[in-house]
């Protein structure tokens, strides 16, 4: 089939060009005839001869190039002698080259030889019309040929315009992303989370989604995030896009202490955490409504974010009797609103001080007095004395009970004035 092309665009080829089959690039026929012998060789008068003919002395190596490189084939004949070599395009049935000389119009084929014995062809710049079957031909009677085949690969792209880009959607609902790529050979496609982390699907936790499509059923804002779409074909460099998904929802709020408890002239922080994205503004009111500002000597407002969570903080300083009474914490975002009620409750002043007096005794026996001594502080009095940590060992013990010793002593001074 290829060798009748071979021959009918030759004689087209001759019209057009200077160049020719000179003697005889007789083909078919016997070529025909050996295929049909079925395997089994006949020794006539051509065969005789067989050690002078052309021989090819090695396979045409298989090629395998990527797009837009250059490639090589070799076709290495012996004995060649006064007999022609031609490359032909098997698939479109084409002669590229004959002998010395380039046939085909296009301008990437170029030939080069060596000793009459390897015959190159070049292909610069491959495209993937180049991938196929390509043929090197002697003019012996039958004629003789070797097939070798380009591969052509074509590292995976990305389609841009098919692939999903940035979303915003609301929690809940059914969410596809779809990424699409070309390449050669056909890319594998994959979906992960840029951080590594699982993804919620199909009720799995699962690292890597295969396949062109993600779709997420009932979206949570745990599926926020960034997502990559990787192709790979074994061609490098795979690639990948980077897509953000944004999941909407209005704020909800979660407080560890419905109830507080502090005492006069104390410091106290409630706390409040809130969920929300769009990310909500957050603030704190009084009972009746104010907003609480940061900044002045009484309030101190803190706020971490991480994320779409918040975690606020409001400080109250020194706690006066107004002061107690509810607070309320409040997230807004465009899709809601929402808010908390802590309370804070006056408790008794921790002004229990447990008094133990060392009598350094010859015998070195301890007598410990314990007595509650229950100061009611005047408003503008000293500090209440607080007792001393729980975790009591021998050091702390012992500074705590000269600390008390030395009190001791400057009251009985004070009493005896
Ligand atoms: C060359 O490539 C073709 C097509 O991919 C394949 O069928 C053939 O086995 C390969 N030959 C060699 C020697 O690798
Ligand atoms: C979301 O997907 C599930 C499962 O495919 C389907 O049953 C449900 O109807 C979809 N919901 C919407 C709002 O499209
Ligand atoms: C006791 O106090 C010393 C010094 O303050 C400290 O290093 C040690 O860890 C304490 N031991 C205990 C059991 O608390």
């Amino acid at each position: 089939m290829a060798i009748a092309m071979f021959e009918t665009k030759c004689s087209i080829v001759f019209g057009l060009l200077t160049v020719c089959f000179s003697d005889s690039f007789k083909v078919l026929g016997r070529h025909v005839r050996n295929i049909e012998s079925n395997g089994i060789s006949v020794l006539n008068g051509a065969d005789f001869n067989q050690d002078t003919l052309p021989r090819f002395t090695e396979p045409i190596p298989n090629v395998t190039v990527t797009v837009g490189r250059d490639a090589l084939l070799a076709c290495v004949v012996d004995n060649l002698r006064g007999f022609k070599v031609a490359w032909v395009r098997v698939d479109t049935q084409t002669i590229l080259s004959i002998h010395h000389n380039v046939i085909t119009q296009n301008p990437r084929i170029s030939l080069s030889y060596n000793d009459y014995r390897s015959w190159y062809l070049h292909i610069k710049n491959v495209q993937e019309v180049d991938r196929g079957w390509y043929m090197c031909q002697v003019n012996t009677d039958p004629m003789r040929s070797r097939k070798g085949y380009l591969q052509v690969v074509v590292p995976p792209s990305i389609i841009d315009r098919e692939t999903s880009s940035d979303m915003v959607v609301l929690e809940s609902t059914n969410v596809s992303l779809t990424c699409k790529a070309t390449g050669y050979p056909e890319p594998y496609v994959m979906w992960r989370r840029e951080d590594g982390e699982d993804i919620r699907y199909n009720g799995e936790n699962v690292n890597v989604v295969d396949g062109e499509v993600l779709f997420i059923t009932k979206v949570s804002r745990l599926h926020m995030g960034v997502y990559l779409c990787i192709a790979s074909n074994g061609v490098p460099p795979s690639i990948s896009k980077r897509v953000q998904l944004k999941v909407q929802f209005s704020p909800m709020l979660s407080i560890p202490n419905q109830l507080e408890g502090a005492y006069l002239g104390q410091d106290v922080t409630l706390e409040c955490r809130t969920e929300a994205f769009p990310t909500s503004i957050n603030y704190w009111t009084t009972e009746r409504g104010d907003m609480i500002i940061s900044g002045s000597d009484k309030y101190e407002v803190v706020a971490t974010d991480s994320g779409y969570k918040k975690f606020m903080m409001l400080k109250i300083r020194r706690v006066n009797k107004n002061d107690y009474g509810s607070y309320k914490c409040v997230a807004k975002n465009s899709l809601g609103e929402t808010d908390g009620v802590i309370k804070l409750e006056e408790i008794p002043a921790p002004t229990t001080v447990k008094m133990i007096t060392n009598h350094a005794t010859s015998s070195q026996i301890k007598k410990e007095v314990d007595y509650d001594l229950e100061y009611t502080l005047p408003s503008n009095g000293p500090p209440p004395i607080k007792e001393p940590p729980v975790k009591e060992n021998s050091s702390s013990k012992l500074t705590f009970n000269l600390v008390v010793y030395v009190i001791a002593v400057c009251l009985s001074l004070l009493v005896s004035r």
